[in-house]
């Protein structure tokens, strides 16, 4: 049983962020997604559309996610790695080389091709620009 884990914030859910699930899921058997909290967001200075529960729910009616569990802080990662016995580490590309150091927790750290032309922050900028 082959177990995946991936971070991020998933705001207004989209095709990129279904795409990213997809190809996680299929590197095994169990994907967990460990989704920043408010709180965490507003420490990097975001702000999420849906809250931490509106966007929990909607991730865990995907086919590919088994279990969501919250980001709180940058330092968990590490712990994360044992507390929910990882096998493989993904993130988009967007990421690559940030997070190579828990290949010392002994997982393997894999980036996947964000896709192309679509993001949260895009959406929000477009229905911003957009007449009612
Ligand atoms: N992702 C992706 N392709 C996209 C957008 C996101 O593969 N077009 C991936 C990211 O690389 C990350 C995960 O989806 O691994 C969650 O990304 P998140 O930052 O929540 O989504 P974005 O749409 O990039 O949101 P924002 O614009 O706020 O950064």
């Amino acid at each position: 049983m082959k177990r995946i884990i991936t971070y991020g914030t998933f705001d207004l859910l989209h095709y990129g962020h279904i795409n990213l699930l997809q190809r996680a899921k299929a590197l095994g058997d169990y994907l967990i997604v460990c989704l920043s909290s408010d709180e965490f967001n507003s420490l990097k200075g975001k702000k999420s559309y849906f809250n931490y529960e509106q966007r929990k729910k909607l991730l865990e009616a995907i086919r590919y996610v088994d279990l969501v569990i919250p980001e709180t802080c940058w330092e968990q990662k590490k712990s994360d790695m044992h507390e929910y016995h990882i096998d493989i580490f993904v993130m988009g590309d967007d990421w690559k080389g940030r997070f190579d150091d828990l290949r010392d927790e002994g997982v393997e750290v894999i980036y996947l091709s964000r896709t192309p032309e679509i993001s949260t922050t895009q959406i929000k900028e477009t229905l911003h620009n957009t007449k009612k």
